[in-house]
């Protein structure tokens, strides 16, 4: 999903445009579904006005990333929880008032105006009431919030999870990872191993700068996003967080190997892997690309049906996608009726996780999660560590990747399968992230021979 980043400060809203973002957090308020299914679900994959479109996502996102912090302003000047319409109305009001406290009285009056044409005069009398007291209380609260408790509240993410990114990495780096997460997430693109990829990305270096150390990867400047559209149509590049390519990069597959791609789709991580067989292919005495082989393994329909969408014009590197449930059904039984070997030179398993690297990215996450998911979360991936080890030759790697962030899902997990399995050795860490990737973890467990 691509996020906005900070609205104009002269935008003009329509009450339109206000109507459909207060629905939206409506939406979000009464079924907390993942942010990603309510903007697509409601009207804006369809909508063609793209500004109308940024302005709701932006204030969609924002309500998100704040949550803890509008609750509270809206539980200081309210006895009862307002009504559904009311409350996402002062959410989105407050939201924009957060993201730009010097034009606050031009906000209020927006919304005011707004609760009196869509609310009873009643609830835009209360609306007048409590919105004009949003920037003071939120700029009390910003001078005031000096405990640590405080602060993550100002930083929108729920205690359980600071607590724990305090006692894992620190008081300081817990603030600093949580302070990013509330900034408009970057767009970054990967510069695919393609012919006419390089001259594409030349044209449009103004807009497109190299990520230090990530190799390949370039953030996208603001308002770039349609004169990308066509390098992304042409298969010249594609939309991915640098972090994505770490644990690809430590696992580098030589060209001609066979690969078992575990978790794969939509397929941005396996299409990397198929990009660096085939820049392998160039080193000296390197098995030709098109003897590669990658073999994706996802469950359900509307997953696999992304997966062969970003696989379509892939046509050096083998692909054959197989639709499995790895956990509850046979594995080695779905790779036969697919034609696909039972044993691998390397193994990818980027497993499914709490997220907790990519929050900024996926504000919707922090509210989802409980403690108790970072040891579920653990137990599945385990499961489907132990399961993917028995598809390795001897000699074989796998590649463990996560975008979690909690050592729980990471280190305990490669621990926990060294045991089992003492003819492993394992190397990697967890990222916690920079102002330029989002956090992950990343493990190379190596059958010795
Ligand atoms: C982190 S995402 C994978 C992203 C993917 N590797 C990529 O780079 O685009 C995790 C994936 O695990 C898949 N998954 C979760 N449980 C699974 C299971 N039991 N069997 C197969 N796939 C599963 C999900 O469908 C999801 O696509």
């Amino acid at each position: 999903m691509q996020q906005s980043m900070s609205l104009p400060a002269d935008i003009h809203q329509t009450e339109k445009t206000l109507a459909e973002a207060v629905k939206l957090v409506r939406q979000y308020n009464i079924s907390p579904a993942k942010a990603d299914e309510i903007l697509a679900g409601l009207y804006l994959l369809t909508d063609k006005n793209r500004l109308k479109r940024r302005v709701c996502q932006f204030i969609f996102l924002t309500v998100l990333r704040n949550k803890p912090l509008i609750e509270s302003a809206i539980a200081a000047f309210s006895k009862r929880r307002p009504k559904s319409d009311l409350s996402a109305l002062l959410q989105c009001a407050a939201a924009e008032i957060l993201d730009n406290p010097e034009n606050s009285p031009k906000i209020v009056n927006t919304y005011v105006q707004f609760a009196k044409n869509s609310l009873s005069l009643g609830e835009a009398k209360f609306c007048n009431a409590v919105l004009r007291k949003f920037p003071s209380f939120f700029q009390d609260f910003k001078e005031r919030a000096l405990s640590f408790e405080k602060k993550a509240v100002l930083y929108g993410h729920p205690l359980f999870i600071a607590e724990r990114w305090r006692r894992r990495f620190g008081e300081e780096a817990a603030l600093s990872i949580m302070q990013r997460n509330q900034r408009p997430s970057k767009v970054y693109l990967r510069k695919c191993f393609s012919q006419g990829a390089d001259e594409a990305f030349e044209r449009n270096s103004d807009i497109l700068s190299p990520v230090d150390a990530f190799e390949g990867f370039y953030a996208l400047s603001r308002g770039g996003f349609e004169r990308i559209a066509p390098l992304l149509k042409d298969g010249f590049a594609y939309i991915q967080d640098p972090s994505t390519g770490i644990a690809a990069r430590m696992l580098s597959p030589k060209s001609g190997m066979k690969v078992l791609d575990l978790c794969a789709a939509p397929g941005g991580k396996g299409r990397l892997l198929a990009d660096i067989m085939k820049e392998n292919s160039l080193l000296p005495g390197a098995a030709p690309a098109d003897e590669s082989l990658i073999v994706s393994v996802d469950k359900g329909t509307r997953r696999m049906a992304l997966l062969r969408d970003n696989f379509k014009r892939e046509n050096i590197v083998k692909n054959i996608q197989v639709d499995c449930d790895i956990v509850n059904s046979s594995l080695a039984g779905a790779l036969e009726s697919a034609g696909a070997p039972l044993e691998y030179d390397a193994i990818f398993l980027d497993a499914p996780c709490s997220n907790s690297g990519v929050l900024g990215r996926r504000p919707d996450a922090r509210f989802r999660l409980s403690e108790s998911d970072f040891s579920a979360c653990a137990d599945i991936q385990l499961s489907m560590l132990n399961m993917a080890e028995k598809f390795l030759k001897d000699g074989g790697k796998i590649a463990y990747s996560t975008c979690s962030i909690d050592e729980v899902e990471n280190e305990a997990v490669v621990e926990r399968f060294l045991k089992l399995h003492p003819q492993f050795s394992a190397r990697g860490s967890t990222f916690t992230g920079s102002e330029d990737s989002d956090g992950c973890g990343a493990f190379i467990l190596e059958r010795l021979t």
